[in-house]
Order: structure tokens, then sequence, then C-alpha cells
């Protein structure tokens, strides 16, 4: 039997954002997220302070930037979800790796949702400041009821409740498809939150001790940047903050139509993502600046500057000592919820187009398989006693493992093996104003493996000879190789199973190499679409 069904191929026609100002707010949205506001700030700060800025920066540029140039050309030109474009640009060895940033996604996102969840009882719990004077215990203690590392299957009801709720309004919005569903829920929250966001840095710039903590952040330690360390975070940060090869621009991509400027809206989504970070930095140093002064001690004897410290244990700290402290506490969980939100989706959405597409799924059936799946997984393994000390080791190994090394595959599997680097160039510059000059090629297939691939066997060496945060090397092994083993494998069963249409029949556009008659339908849009619909069968 055939390995395709060919002929369900045409009967949905392909999604799209409505035009680029949707696609921009919605690629804004997925970059935007918890990466900005709980971990750029204590990263930069951690590494450097002001000096960071300029690894921060060489990062952005020699990677971030050519990479996600890399994502909106893959996805642009094969114009489907991170599986089927890779098995159009190399067949279905190449495949797996689309399912490999599939399997990445999924795993972020079932952890991913439960901060999520954190951020919006935080949220409600601003109101009457309920942590009360001990934040730290509260959290542990009241709200998490944090047990021993181990398998646990005691329930926590005050994290369960809104895990399950944001996982209804997630797979909603899903299931309402592209343009009525991910685009007008970005078109909605992205604003709102920068609103949100703007309130509350510039309040927090007028409190005693602001600029204690904004000259904490800045002020340069130049000997930072001889330590490779600090070039590395540099590096992971921009990744997960840029949302870069874990599928998801590949598949945001996939939604613009055929002529749509590429390049230039793809540096707008960059420096906005930096802008928004740089802006976190001020506003959460700016926060804990006050802290320090009102404690009479130095920002450098805080501790909790980053991640769930920062956020769950500082932050409500600082709200219960600042006067209207509520109102602030509403705006950052607020913040937190939203910019968490809108790029949840864009997570989950990779998984949802690899699923319509390969087995002829409609959004709405997507959804709520994929979706009901990822939340029944997620509320199994991180809403229960263990949920924190999980979620804390599954991120340390989906970001520096599987998201490092799905960048280095790309690019050494596109680059080296393919040799696609011209052509996808090529298209890239066919359709954007912003053209990419051959550096693009050296940056993307050169620099980057090399950085990358350091970065890769640094990160498994450390892990596997210091292990993590003092935890059992049992844990690490269970849930931190165990999350990596469960994307491999997941990524080849799925490369595995049977299409429910014909992947490769489909026409690249415009052609490559260029010649006489595909200079014609480049001008004119004439050449036949292939059949890149988001599913056939219902
Ligand atoms: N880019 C998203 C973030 O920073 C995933 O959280």
């Amino acid at each position: 039997m055939s390995e395709t069904q060919v002929g369900r191929s045409a009967a949905r026609p392909r999604e799209l954002f409505t035009g680029q100002i949707g696609f921009i707010l919605s690629a804004i949205g997925s970059a935007v997220g918890l990466g900005n506001i709980w971990r750029f700030p204590g990263v930069a700060y951690e590494n450097g302070g002001g000096a960071f800025l300029i690894p921060y920066l060489v990062a952005l540029i020699t990677a971030g930037i050519p990479i996600l140039f890399l994502d909106y050309a893959i996805g642009h030109r094969f114009r489907g979800s991170a599986p089927t474009s890779f098995r159009r640009l190399g067949g279905r060895a190449v495949e797996s790796l689309g399912w490999f940033q599939v399997m990445i996604s999924f795993v972020i996102a079932l952890y991913y949702t439960v901060v999520i969840a954190w951020a919006l009882s935080y949220f409600v719990f601003s109101f009457d400041l309920r942590w009360g004077d001990d934040p730290g215990g509260f959290l542990i203690g009241d709200y998490l009821q944090v047990g021993d590392p181990g398998v646990s299957f005691e329930f926590v009801p005050s994290v369960l409740i809104p895990l399950v709720f944001v996982w209804a309004a997630t797979i909603l919005v899903l299931a309402a498809g592209i343009a009525k569903g991910v685009q007008r829920a970005n078109v909605i929250f992205l604003p709102l939150l920068v609103v949100a966001f703007l309130v509350l840095v510039v309040r927090a710039l007028f409190l005693d001790g602001a600029a204690d903590g904004l000259n904490a952040l800045f002020t340069p330690d130049w000997a930072a940047l001889a330590d490779p360390d600090v070039w590395i975070a540099a590096y992971s940060q921009i990744f997960f903050s840029l949302s870069i090869a874990f599928g998801i621009m590949i598949t945001y991509a996939s939604y613009r139509r055929r002529r749509s400027n590429l390049t230039t809206p793809g540096l707008v989504v960059a420096f906005a993502n930096s802008s928004f970070e740089i802006l976190a930095g001020i506003g959460v140093f700016a926060t804990l600046g006050f802290f320090a002064f009102q404690q009479g001690v130095a920002v450098g004897e805080l501790e909790g500057l980053t991640g769930v410290g920062l956020s769950f244990v500082t932050f409500p700290a600082i709200v219960s000592q600042m006067p209207g402290g509520a109102i602030f506490g509403v705006l950052f969980f607020g913040s937190l919820t939203m910019a968490g939100f809108t790029s949840l989706l864009s997570v989950l959405q990779v998984v949802s187009a690899g699923f319509q597409e390969k087995f002829g799924l409609s959004a709405r059936q997507a959804a709520v398989r994929v979706g009901g799946v990822a939340a029944i997984l997620s509320i199994l393994l991180f809403s229960t006693t263990t949920g924190l000390l999980a979620l804390d080791v599954a991120d340390q190994w989906a970001n520096n493992i599987g998201i490092v090394a799905s960048a280095v595959l790309m690019s050494v599997v596109v680059l080296w093996v393919l040799r696609r680097g011209s052509e996808l160039r090529y298209h890239l510059n066919s359709v954007s104003t912003f053209k990419v000059g051959r550096v693009w090629i050296v940056l993307v297939g050169g620099l980057a493996p090399v950085v990358l691939g350091y970065m890769l066997v640094s990160r498994i060496v450390t892990l596997t000879v210091e292990g993590y945060a003092d935890m059992p090397g049992w844990y690490l092994l269970a849930v931190g190789w165990g999350a990596i083993l469960v994307i491999v494998v997941g990524a080849l069963l799925l490369t595995g199973m049977r299409w429910r249409f014909d992947p490769d029949r489909f026409d690249a556009w415009p052609a490559y190499p260029p010649g006489p008659r595909a200079g014609m339908a480049a001008a004119t849009g004439s050449q036949p679409e292939g059949p890149t619909s988001n599913g056939g069968a219902s």
C-alpha cells in the first residue's frame, strides 16, 4: 500500500493571517513571554550587568535574527507546519527534524501552562495580598505544597483549577483557527500587555531606590565578557525568547500570503522583543532597587532575582511593602499571564499544525485532541506536590539541550547536508524589501553550528558532571534526560506514521534556480499552489 493517500489534500484552503499587522502582532506575542519578564532581567544581572548587553546583541545579530529568517524562509517557502516543511525540503528523514521540534514544543507547553496558571492565581491573590508576610512560605507551603523530589499523585487544587482554566482557554483559541483565534487573541492581548507593562515600569521608576536598582542592572562588569558561560547565557536567552528553532516561526510564517514581506517584519519582531526585554529589565530592577532601599541593603544582597523566586516570592514581598501595592501586583501578574498566554498559543500551534497536516484534522479537531492530551499530561505531571521541581528540570533540559540541539541540526541539515542556503536566501529576497546578503548563509551555516555546537556540548557536560540544583541524579535522569528521550522517541514514531495526504505534491514558489518562466511566475504570482491544506478529512 502506498505510504500516502493522495486526494484528501485540497479540501480545505490553508488558513492565513489576515495581513502583515496580524502576523507581526502574533509573532511579537509569541516572542514576548515569560522568558522576557522573569528570565531576562536576572540573567542579565548575573552575567555582567550592562556588559551583558554586548554578548546579548552579538547573539541577536549573529544567531537570533539569522535563524529567525531561516525559520521564516522554510515555513513560507514550503507552506507547512515544521514536519510538512522539512519533509518538503528534504524527504522523510528530514521530516523527523520537524517532529523533533513539535515534540520540544509539546514538552514546553506542558509546563509553560503551569507557570501561566500560577501567574493567574497570583493575579487574583494580588487584590487582597493573600501571601501575607511570608511570600516564600506561602508559595512553597500553602500554594504549591511542594514535597520531596519523586513521583506524587497528590494533586494541589489551588494549581489544578487555574491550570484547567488556562488549558480550556488555549484549546478554545486554537480551535477557532489562525485568523479568528490566534491572531485575534494576540491583537487583543498584546496591546493590553504593552499598556499594563508600561504603566508598571513608569510607576517603578518613581519608587525610592529605583536608580540604585538600575545601577545594579546596568553597571558593566567587563571581566564577564571573558567568561564563555556569559556568552552561552546570551545565546540561550535569545533562542527561547525569540521563539526560534522549535517550530514556532516556521509554523507562523506558513500562514502568510505568498507575496509577504518576510525580513522587514522579522527585524520589527526581533527588535520589539529585545526592547520589551530591556523594558522588563528596567521595570524589574527599579522595583528591586526599591526593595533593597526598604531593607537597607544593596541590590546585590537580595535573593531571588530570577525565575520562580523573582516572580512569585520577591515580587509579592515588594508588592506588600509598596503604597498601592495591590495595583502593582495586579499589573505585574496580569502582564505575566498575558505575555505567557500569547506565547503558549504559538507553542501549541506548532503541535496542532503538525497533527492537522499529517493526520488530516481540522483546527478544531487538532486543538481538542492535542490540547486534551497535553492538558491531561500537564495536570498529571505538574499540578501535584512535585510540580515545581519537575518543571524546573524539564525546562532546563528542553531549553538548553532540546532547542539548542534543534538549532544545530537545522543549520547543519539545511545548509550543509541539503545545501539549500542559496535557495532559501533567494526566497527571502524574492518576497522581502530588506535583502539578505551572502553573510546570512555564513552566519546560519558557519557561525551558528560552531557556537551552538560548543554550547550544546558544554551544557551536556555540565549537566552530566555537576548535575542540577542539588537534585538527586536519578531524578535528573528520569525527568531531564527522560524528557529528551520522550522528545526523540516521539519524533521518530510520528515520522513513521502514515500521511493522510501527499505532502510532496507541492510546487515551491518561486521556482529555484530562477529561470525565465520562474521570473514570469514570480512577477504574476501565477504558479499553481500545491496541496497545502491544513487538513482534508473532516
Ligand atoms: N518566546 C517565549 C518566551 O520568551 C516562549 O517565553
